[in-house]
């Protein structure tokens, strides 16, 4: 069975090699990642950032192999705030993940200020097609 639970210290190398396998970086602290595990190994993580008005995702990763099993969507449901709205920097890749669950196009300027930079300066740009997102109905949506 599938569940969600707080990434604990001993998860940490786990946790980067999922990261790095989509070319993504740990940051810490390792306890604001939330995991979705089954008896046997972490199979995705999610992580948000507290804007006040606001939540960031950054990201939701699902390992390879249990991909297109519900697990994205359900990383999603335990990390989005039910009272504010949720907003992404999506790689285009992902972005049909993010609109059957609920995300629509948004513009860069709702995007919190440090990400707007990031991705202007990042070397992955063109690969990458970031495409700013936001939900605004919350995880009880
Ligand atoms: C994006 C990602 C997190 C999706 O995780 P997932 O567990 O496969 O997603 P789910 O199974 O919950 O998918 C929910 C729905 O999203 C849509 N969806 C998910 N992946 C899709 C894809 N590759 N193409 C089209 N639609 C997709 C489907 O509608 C799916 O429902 P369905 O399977 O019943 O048709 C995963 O593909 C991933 O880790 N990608 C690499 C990392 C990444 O790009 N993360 C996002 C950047 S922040």
């Amino acid at each position: 069975m599938v569940e969600l639970r707080k990434a604990k210290p001993e998860d940490r190398d786990t946790l980067t090699a999922l990261l790095w396998e989509n070319e993504m970086e740990y940051v810490d602290p390792v306890e604001h990642y939330v995991l979705a595990v089954d008896d046997k190994e972490i199979m995705g993580c999610g992580r948000s950032e507290d804007y006040e008005v606001m939540v960031m995702i950054r990201p939701v990763v699902v390992s390879r192999k249990y991909r297109r099993q519900g697990i994205g969507r359900l990383l999603l449901k335990g990390i989005m705030p039910a009272d504010r709205p949720t907003v992404l920097v999506a790689r285009r890749e992902s972005l049909e993940f993010y609109e059957a669950s609920g995300f629509s196009k948004a513009k860069w300027e709702m995007m919190p200020p440090t990400q707007q930079g990031e991705c202007t300066s990042c070397p992955h740009r063109i690969e990458c097609r970031p495409q700013p997102m936001i939900c605004n109905l919350g995880s009880r949506g």
